[in-house]
């Protein structure tokens, strides 16, 4: 039985600096894990180095379905079926969300008849209707541009589905939805990696596991106790009890008054 994503001991760096180190991870089809770790672990580089980003020096291996990716172009590795979703999704002013599903269909060599119905089912399940006929996220909310992610890869329907701080910037309400989103999202043929540096989305899904991320390697999985653990004390909890010193200076904690903005940040 092969798994969605197989990572093995990766390693990366850019320009001397050594960022993931001998990281390893599984996620089966059917499976939402989460991936946690505090500003400047590595998550996002993670992210860069499966789908492709170049300018890294990479070491390790990572399949998707069985298949190594490190041998892959970035077109490759999309058609493959591994998808991200990004941070902070970019406005194209004057592409409709319903032509670039069909583009991106085709290129993918999904039929047309295929994407139009997966298009509307889709839109329909995440209430993105309203937005079909609208320029690629163009005056969204931040919390309507992650589900409009979810949407894109409802319809594309990838193996991997990679999801970069996908809560980040929302309020709590839209961190809800979100949630409820990629709980939908489930399918027996997609392995999803959640990647947030927040707990508070936990109390809205329930990941098959949870893994967390310091200086570039995974120090710790589990489950619902490990979530509990984080919403609790943090990361700080978590590396006391692994006895991990703290190498890097974390940015300033989370105000408050962030719960309440729509405005994409990353502290
Ligand atoms: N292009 C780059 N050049 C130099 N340092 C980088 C580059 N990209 C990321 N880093 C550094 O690598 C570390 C991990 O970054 P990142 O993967 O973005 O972390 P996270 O997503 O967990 O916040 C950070 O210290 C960041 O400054
Ligand atoms: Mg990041």
């Amino acid at each position: 039985m092969t798994v969605a994503l197989k990572v093995d001991r990766l390693s990366a760096g850019v320009e001397g600096k050594q960022i993931l180190n001998e990281l390893s991870i599984e996620i089966p089809f059917g499976e939402v894990h989460a991936v946690m770790g505090p500003n400047g672990s590595g998550k996002s580089t993670l992210c860069h180095v499966l789908t492709g980003k170049t300018g890294y020096t990479v070491e390790g291996a990572a399949a998707v379905a069985g298949e190594d990716l490190f041998s892959l172009d970035i077109d490759e590795r999309a058609r493959l079926g591994l998808m991200q979703s990004f941070q902070y999704p970019t406005e194209i002013p004057g592409v409709r969300l319903r032509e670039f599903m069909l583009e991106a269909s085709e290129e993918r060599g999904i039929d047309e008849a295929t994407a139009v119905s997966r298009i509307d089912e889709a839109a329909q399940q995440f209430n993105m209707e309203p937005f079909l006929e609208r320029s690629l996220n163009d005056d969204l909310s931040g919390g309507e541009k992650k589900r409009s992610e979810i949407f894109q890869i409802s319809v594309l329907q990838p193996k991997v589905a990679l999801l970069d701080e996908i809560d980040s910037g929302l309020d709590i309400d839209a961190v809800k939805q979100v949630a409820e989103a990629v709980e939908q999202m489930r399918s027996p043929d997609l392995g999803v990696l959640m990647i947030t540096h927040y707990s508070r989305i936990l109390r809205y899904l329930s990941p098959d596991r949870i893994h967390v991320m310091i200086d570039g390697r995974i120090v710790d999985s589990g489950g619902a106790e490990l979530a509990e653990e984080l919403e609790q004390g943090g990361y700080d909890a978590v590396r006391r009890r692994l006895g991990i010193e703290k190498v890097v200076e974390e940015a300033p904690k989370q105000k408050p008054s962030d719960f309440f903005t729509d405005t994409p940040f990353d502290v």
